[in-house]
């Protein structure tokens, strides 16, 4: 009955404590379910071991209790129980590593990822860089620190934003190679059954294969320093064409920054470059100073025409001019050389009203 009692109460709490979120989630993964499945596994068996162990005792404390006149026994070794209370144990023990085993040997195998993801700890942000994409940025608290309400923070409910999440495609191998630039971090995300620790001078792996496309939280699990409780991880899961779409779009705009398409040029940047672009190109044919080499090649010192035509300006140095020897630009001159040198253009020897042409025109 005491046995029965303790199983069924535990069976109770755990019933209740899952549906609270108290327990460990089953999360989204094979490797997530995996876990979870040996975690109760384990439970259950010391669940078992346990209420045998209580129930032996309690029993005999009242079955052999003073009042009833026992006696203790008095002896000095038993070989078959020693045999007994050795072997079981290790049976147990034995039947609980095989599938621990198993499990472990899969979390480990991190090989032939269909994506990989340098993930690199700062004091308090996560880095993500999607190895060979071109595709990196910084995921911040989407509210600064210091804007915090401790109090607002204190509630078990409040969740910690990011300004970008980690994104990744549901139904893909992803390799995590997790290291740090400063301290030990710990990347860990529940759902997802994977806690690595992120070490400076270190590169350790872990991969996941989310099934479930969702937004799956976790934190900085190793402490990092005044602010390692505002470290959160947040990953956002999407389907294949949603997650190409998304690293796409990615791609372009970090092609953008870096070409400087993006950003408003002042005046004195757009002279230099462009004094650079048409000292390199244009100055072959339309000479240093713009003098150009009549007949063939128009002088553009005092071409008004031109000059002032801000659109015929562009499309000349895009496209050329048809039937001439002016060629198109557009594949040897990015937005910013071309906004330069037009610029320079019209500054230098148009009417200098310090026309600044941003590469976005
Ligand atoms: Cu980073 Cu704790």
């Amino acid at each position: 009955y005491v046995l029965a009692a303790l199983i069924a109460g535990v069976a109770w709490l755990e019933r209740n404590a899952l549906a609270d979120g108290w327990n460990m989630p089953v999360g989204v993964t094979e490797v997530s379910r995996h876990v979870h499945g040996l975690h109760m596994t384990i439970f259950w068996i010391c669940v078992v071991i346990g209420a045998v162990v209580f129930g032996v005792m309690f029993y005999s404390l009242f079955r052999y209790r003073r009042s009833k006149g026992a006696q203790a026994a008095n002896f000095h070794e038993h070989t078959t129980v020693e045999i007994f209370w050795t072997a079981v144990p290790l049976l147990i023990l034995v039947a609980m590593a095989i599938p621990a085993t198993a499990t472990l040997r899969d979390m480990y195998d991190a090989s032939e990822a269909d994506l990989d993801v340098m993930v690199t700890g700062h004091q308090w942000r996560w880095h993500y860089d999607y190895v060979g994409e071109d595709v990196n940025y910084f995921s911040n608290l989407a509210t600064p620190r210091e804007q915090i309400d401790g109090t607002q923070a204190k509630d078990a409910n409040y969740l910690l934003e990011v300004d970008q999440p980690l994104v990744l495609p549901v139904d893909r191998k992803v390799r995590l190679l997790m290291t740090s630039s400063d301290v030990i971090h710990s990347w860990w995300v529940p759902d997802l059954a994977v806690k690595k620790d992120a070490i400076p001078g270190f590169v350790n792996e872990a991969w996941t294969r989310i099934d479930e496309p969702g937004i799956y939280r976790g934190q900085c699990a190793e402490l990092c320093g005044k602010d390692h409780g505002f470290m959160p991880v947040v990953v956002h899961a999407m389907p294949q064409e949603e997650f190409d779409a998304w690293l796409a779009e990615r791609k372009e705009e970090a092609a953008a920054a870096a070409s400087g398409v993006d950003r408003n040029w002042t005046l004195p940047e757009l002279m230099e470059r462009g004094e650079q672009v048409y000292g390199t190109i244009c100055a072959s044919c339309h000479q240093a100073e713009g003098q150009g080499l009549p007949p063939t090649f128009p002088a553009l010192v005092g071409n008004q025409a031109l000059l002032d035509d801000l659109e015929r300006h562009i499309d000349t140095v895009v496209n050329g001019v048809a039937g001439t020897p002016m060629p198109a630009f557009s594949g040897t001159l990015n937005a910013v050389d071309i906004a330069a040198v037009i610029t320079y253009e019209r500054n230098a020897w148009g009417n200098e009203t310090g026309d600044i042409i941003q590469p976005s025109t």
